[in-house]
């Protein structure tokens, strides 16, 4: 192999073609709103942390909280101490924490008081001089939307949102990202107004997941799979997000906005556009984002919408052997909330490749089991040489990504029973990451708060693709808005009958994963 040419100002120890050097975030600073929440406790903070530990933060790194609370630094930091051993996917070290901690500040004030914001922008310029993170800062909004005006308002008043010449800011939105096209476009022009779109990082952790960009490897690395991903052989797709838990304490959040909104409108139909999505050009963020678009908008919604969507609501019951409070039991509740736990729909895609070829997607709380896959169905072999006899135990040819848990990918089809009769049976083979590879997988924040602040946007949707996931979802959301409740399920189950009787009006059944 030929050396890397060194050119001056060129680093040889800094070969973009060399794999064994991770990307490391250059000189930065993040700023957290809404800090003390739930999602910035249990995920944000921990994944900073996990990036310093796997030393891909650079020691000019800070991190600024911004929340209502009266703290002082140490107190901030006691708390992410707490929060970063409790829920870090490394181990926790001592030293890491130390030299990550040092960068950690807190500002306390209220979104709507402008002398918060200018000790905002205070601290951000201390962290320049102090840590060196050299002008460069993002925004991290984990706020709800009802906040984003003021939030960026404030930022734009104090001149935190504009960078100086060689140095840049942008800004993290987290999802919901509105509760309808009209919202979400309402929300984008907010945003907008104070960022342009190329420093707006718009997340949904579902792509920073590794068995998800595993689905491009998978389809575009591969020979074998890619000639039979195509309606001539696909019979369907099943997409299923099947949490274990309740809402817990999000009532809050949750009620109003239901299934559908909160995972199906972003992460499930991130899923369906990755699975359904011609080869882009290359992974460049324009060319991906191109291709998910062409299949979003590609996607038709049933005409009878009745028939072919289903949704529930959890009722209270048992689920495995703890007893557990029904939706409407649920702390906060609304009395007699008609939102939805469980959503189904059936949706087709209007191109050469999937003409004829279903793509059901389903999400639900309080299922049998927390398991989030995609699962492409083959239709059966056009002709079998057996008795119907030898046949009886033969389903229908499957590959299975599993993005959560146990993550990999399954391959089902039929084989013969050992024995002098021929018995076909299916018969699954299986690649796991845990025993395929040593290294274990990153958590999607830590995959997406590095990318963003690399600057790096491959792997975070852009307005477009969010505008024509609700023109897809609204009218059935809107169907639903106008036909009474949804049907009770017991916790545990795998949602209500009437997502089987979806189903089985195509002749189909859901599998049981
Ligand atoms: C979030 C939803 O986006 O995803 C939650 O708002 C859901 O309701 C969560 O529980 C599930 O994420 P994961 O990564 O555990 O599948």
């Amino acid at each position: 192999m030929a050396p890397a040419k060194v050119t001056s100002g060129h680093n040889p120890l800094r070969d973009p073609s060399d794999r064994r050097l991770p990307k490391i975030a250059g000189p930065s600073g993040l700023v957290i709103f809404g800090v003390t929440g739930d999602l910035a406790q249990k995920k944000l903070l921990p994944a900073v942390y996990d990036l310093a530990n796997r030393g891909l933060l650079p020691p000019a790194f800070g991190l600024t909280g911004f929340a209502r609370r009266d703290w002082e630094d140490q107190d901030f930091r006691k708390i992410a101490h707490d929060a970063i051993s409790k829920h870090s996917r490394t181990p926790f070290d001592e030293g890491v924490w130390e030299q990550l901690s040092k960068g950690f500040r807190f500002v306390s004030g209220e979104f709507s008081d402008d002398s918060a914001f200018e000790r905002l922008a205070q601290t951000v310029q201390r962290l320049d001089d102090e840590r060196g993170t050299r002008g460069n800062h993002a925004f991290y909004l984990s706020v709800p939307p009802g906040q984003f005006p003021l939030v960026l308002q404030q930022l734009a008043k104090v001149g935190l949102s504009t960078p100086a010449e060689g140095t840049w800011r942008r800004v993290v939105v987290e999802k919901p990202f509105g509760h309808d096209l009209t919202s979400a476009r309402e929300l984008n022009d907010v945003v907008e107004e104070v960022f342009p779109p190329e420093s707006v990082f718009r997340i949904d952790h579902y792509l920073g997941k590794e068995t998800v960009q595993n689905l491009l490897a998978l389809r575009f690395a591969n020979q074998m799979f890619e000639p039979i991903w195509n309606a001539n052989y696909v019979d369907h797709v099943q997409i299923t997000m099947a949490e274990d838990i309740g809402i817990g304490s999000r009532a809050g959040y949750y009620d109003g906005i239901g299934a559908a909104r909160d995972v199906i409108q972003n992460h499930l139909l991130q899923l369906l556009a990755l699975t359904a999505m011609e080869e882009p050009v290359s992974f460049e963020a324009d060319e991906l984002r191109a291709e998910k678009e062409k299949v979003l908008s590609a996607v038709t919604i049933p005409r009878d919408i009745g028939r072919h969507s289903a949704r529930g609501q959890y009722e209270a019951g048992w689920q495995g052997g703890e007893e557990v409070l029904g939706y409407l039991q649920e702390q906060g509740m609304s009395t007699g909330s008609i939102t939805e736990t469980y959503a189904a729909i059936r949706l087709d895609i209007d191109t050469r490749r999937w003409a004829g070829v279903p793509f059901y997607l389903r999400a639900g709380k309080r299922l049998g089991r927390r398991v989030t896959e995609i699962a492409i169905v083959f239709k059966r072999a056009p002709h079998l040489p057996f008795d119907l006899n030898e046949t009886q135990e033969l389903g229908q040819n499957a590959i299975v990504i599993r993005v959560q848990p146990d993550e990999g990918v399954t391959i089902r089809f039929g084989s013969k029973v050992p024995g002098t009769a021929m018995e076909v049976r299916d018969v699954t083979m299986d690649f796991g990451y845990g025993h395929a590879f040593t290294e274990s997988s990153p958590e999607a924040y830590e995959r997406l708060i590095l990318d963003m602040l690399l600057g790096d946007p491959p792997l975070f949707p852009r307005q477009r693709e969010v505008e024509l996931s609700w023109q897809i979802l609204d009218p059935i959301i809107d169907y639903w808005a106008k036909h009474g409740k949804p049907e009770q399920y017991r916790p545990g189950t795998w949602g209500p009958p009437s997502a089987d009787a979806m189903l089985a009006r195509d002749g189909r059944t859901w599998r049981r994963p």
